[in-house]
């Protein structure tokens, strides 16, 4: 089935086609997929990515830091590039569609413009951004933060996974990065299809969702230190119980999302328990927290909360708390014209659309900040997502993926 713009169509069978083939490098038994960020699992998807965007008449290349770029010449080569793209790496438990729509919604463009002949003006590349999820190396678009300017190479090189192994060892593993630097990539504009991941479309029953910006976020990691002791022989005055002191944090972080407004939210994510046996008390624990809110000051005001309820019950319960912030991301606002093209799109393919702030990080958070950019949202069932369980219809990543042919085509046609 063919949905057609003049003569330039987005192939919704392919493109299908193409979500439920990826979807099993890192299938999981329950229908997801964990796929993290440098795993031979990635290495298949990559390899996927290459060989279908070349017989699809594009040329593969990677960066430094392993983006992936599948690129068809425009016909004025002076013009930059117009970046299409999204992510292929996954969450533990995550699901077909998150990142993986922008993906393959951009390789749904290459067939569309490769089985037509239509030439663009602008080259297009469509991107796989290295590491978007952060699930692996924090923090969570670690790649296109180089892209951007915003992290050094050797930044990203030196994070380390939770095994202790270096990104730059995890390229390697699977032999990922090319030889064009990081970062001096000429772009024109960036879109960005993906899933809302929230409930707000669903609900309101629209099909696209006009993406005007992402909410602020900031990452933190804690570390709370007290005295392994025995379960039995010591007294609870005696206690340096650091699992009880940081299931107090731990509490404070939902209460504080609570208490700073409608749209703030506050999430620990991982924990890590040491010793982590019955019968001793724990001496350590290692926890994530994670601060979001449209206002970049309710989520300043959300970290000064936190802060204090550290130095109280770091006094209360006699542990040692270590603190780091690993990661702020302050809210984006995307380009209007793209917006606009978007809006365009949506309205004269009759499709019902609602302009909407991005709760989720996406790398188009950081591409905004050198070009123009914008994404577009389509919704996924329950707003559910990074769980395995994430699903979303045929027809609208068919409807979003046409919105996101005819937005490129028309800033192609604009853009100088
Ligand atoms: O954390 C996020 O919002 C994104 O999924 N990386
Ligand atoms: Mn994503
Ligand atoms: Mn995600």
């Amino acid at each position: 089935m063919s949905q057609h713009i003049g003569n330039v169509s987005i192939n919704s069978d392919a493109l299908w086609n193409d979500i439920m083939t990826t979807a099993q490098f890192g299938g999981t038994p329950k229908g997801g997929i964990k796929r993290l960020t440098l795993t031979p699992e990635d290495a298949q998807v990559r390899a996927w990515f290459k060989t279908t965007c070349e017989a699809l008449g594009a040329t593969v290349t990677a960066d430094s830091m392993g983006i992936q770029f599948a690129r068809i010449p425009g016909t004025d080569p002076s013009l930059k590039p117009i970046l299409i793209g999204s992510h292929l790496d996954t969450q533990p438990t995550g699901g077909k569609f998150d990142g993986i729509v922008g993906v393959l919604g951009g390789v749904a463009i290459l067939r569309a413009l490769h089985e037509t002949g239509h030439k663009t003006r602008h080259p297009i590349e469509i991107v796989n951004w290295t590491n978007e999820e952060g699930s692996r190396f924090a923090p969570a678009m670690l790649c296109s933060g180089v892209f951007a300017g915003l992290f050094t190479e050797n930044y990203a090189n030196t994070r380390l996974d939770r095994d202790g192994t270096s990104f730059a060892d995890a390229l390697k593993s699977i032999d990922a990065a090319g030889e064009e630097p990081c970062g001096q990539h000429p772009v024109a504009a960036y879109f960005e299809l993906h899933i809302e991941q929230g409930p707000i479309l669903e609900a309101e029953e629209k099909t696209i969702g006009i993406v005007t910006g992402v909410q602020g976020m900031r990452w933190y990691e804690l570390t709370v230190t007290g005295q392994d002791s025995h379960a039995g022989t010591t007294p609870m005055s005696m206690r340096a119980d650091a699992l009880q002191a940081a299931a107090r944090l731990i509490a404070s972080v939902q209460d504080i999302a609570r208490a700073h407004g409608p749209d703030a939210v506050g999430t620990v994510g991982l924990v890590e328990c040491k010793p982590n046996s019955r019968n001793v008390v724990p001496g350590e624990i290692f926890f994530t927290a994670d601060f979001r809110d449209p206002e970049d000051e309710t989520v300043r005001r959300m970290e000064d909360a936190f802060r204090q309820d550290i130095v109280a019950l770091s006094e209360e319960y006699k542990v040692d708390i270590a603190f780091e912030q690993v990661w702020d991301s302050p809210s984006v606002k995307f380009a209007p014209p793209l917006i606009e093209a978007v809006e365009t799109a949506a309205r004269d393919l009759s499709l019902p659309a609602r302009k909407i702030v991005s709760g989720a990080g996406h790398d188009a958070a950081y591409l905004a900040r050198i070009a123009p950019t914008t994404m577009i949202f389509v919704p996924c069932a329950g707003g559910l997502s990074h769980n395995e369980a994430e699903s979303a219809t045929r027809s609208d990543v068919a409807d979003g993926a046409t919105v996101l042919l005819r937005a490129v085509l028309a800033t192609d046609q604009k853009l100088s």
